[in-house]
């Protein structure tokens, strides 16, 4: 690892495990029973979308990206090349449909307006393009109502669109199995109703893993990066490692104070290690006096509060020996749902959030 962190030029650094990463993205292709669109949004939730990408490309022969963003999707395909599709499944502003379709992104169609603004884009370029048609069944945040939508007038009036998948979003398929039903017998009925052909998507994750799949995309996030909220164990493997290294190691007596406003007050003599990361990191204040790290075969836990660049953990019971080892803060031992349950929040904010400063590394 040594080289590795001179790469990096900081001792802190994220060590993005690809095989891993196609080990999920196997994990889901078995589940689904389908094709799988893999979500890339924030840049991989944090890990770097184009290496994941790439390197799902070639070794899981995926061919279906989603993102949220123009800019994201512009990335991913100088990346991929041509012979992949890349869906932005968010809002797009319309000043920025020259970039859609010079750069062939299949574009989410929520609301009449979108279609509307899109399909006039369209016939001022005298051509056609992809879409994706989002239905609202109980998330209520992007799509059209499902029991509205008259689907016959819209294919009628836009005929300029290719429709390539019509989807919905599960609000609840982590915790609520009996809304997820819901949603899903709503879009059935739309589907049926309309005697739709065209390809279909609607499993998340946890959808993944706690019902079976009968839609032609699944589209998973999470669990491509090692985390799911599901009843039972599917050996998914975390992609994101985190590893420093303690720079400084002070005794500090029984009585003192640790770090900024004196929320850490000894109880008895001990060794602190001073650890450079902090929360501009990503690795959030709110940890303060509630995380721990890993430092060979030893939980040491995170004493006074988390600075922006640095912090301090209680090295008091671990050995000299052992500081010859990096000090792990997320990876096999300290995960991403521990990082979530120390700031009450998930897994998916805590990769989200780990910051550029913290140089991602490549195991392939
Ligand atoms: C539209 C859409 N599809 C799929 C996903 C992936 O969800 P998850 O990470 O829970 O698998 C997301 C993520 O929020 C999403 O917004």
């Amino acid at each position: 690892m040594i080289s590795t962190r001179i790469k990096t030029l900081r001792p802190t650094y994220a060590l993005i495990d690809l095989p891993n990463y196609s080990h999920n993205i196997s994990v889901a292709q078995k589940l689904s029973g389908g094709k799988v669109m893999a979500i890339v949004k924030a840049n991989g939730y944090g890990h770097g979308a184009g290496k994941l990408a790439e390197y799902v490309k070639t070794n899981n022969g995926i061919k279906s990206f989603g993102v949220a963003t123009v800019s994201e999707a512009i990335k991913l395909r100088e990346v991929l090349g041509t012979d992949v599709d890349i869906v932005v499944l968010g809002y797009i502003d319309k000043n920025f449909y020259e970039e859609v379709y010079e750069n062939n992104i299949v574009l989410t169609v929520f609301d009449w307006y979108v279609a509307e603004d899109y399909h006039n884009f369209l016939k001022n370029k005298g051509s056609k393009a992809s879409i994706i048609i989002k239905l609202e069944t109980g998330m209520n945040r992007l799509g059209f109502d499902v029991d509205n939508f008259d689907f016959e007038m819209f294919i009628k009036k836009y005929d300029r669109f290719d429709i390539s998948i019509i989807m919905t979003h599960l609000a609840s398929s982590d915790s609520d199995f009996q809304y997820t039903n819901w949603q899903m017998e709503r879009f059935d009925t739309f589907i049926n109703k309309y005697n739709i052909t065209c390809a279909t998507s609607v499993f998340n994750s946890s959808a993944i893993v706690n019902f079976k799949n009968k839609y032609t995309f699944t589209r998973p996030g999470i669990m491509t990066y090692g985390y799911v909220y599901a009843d039972y164990n599917v050996n998914l493997k975390p992609v994101m490692h985190i590893y420093s290294k303690i720079v400084q190691k002070k005794r500090v007596l029984k009585g003192e104070y640790i770090s900024y406003n004196g929320t850490y007050r000894a109880e008895r003599d001990m060794v602190i290690g001073v650890i450079p990361i902090g929360y501009a990191d990503g690795y959030f204040r709110c940890f303060s006096n509630r995380a721990h790290i890993y430092l060979d075969g030893f939980i040491c836990p995170v004493v006074g509060n988390i600075c922006m660049d640095i912090m301090m953990v209680d090295i008091t019971d671990v050995p000299e020996c052992a500081f010859e080892s990096e000090v792990e803060l997320m990876g096999e031992h300290v995960d991403a749902e521990m990082w979530a349950k120390w700031s009450g929040s998930i897994s998916y904010e805590m990769l989200c959030a780990i910051s550029e400063r913290i140089p991602r590394v490549y195991k392939t």
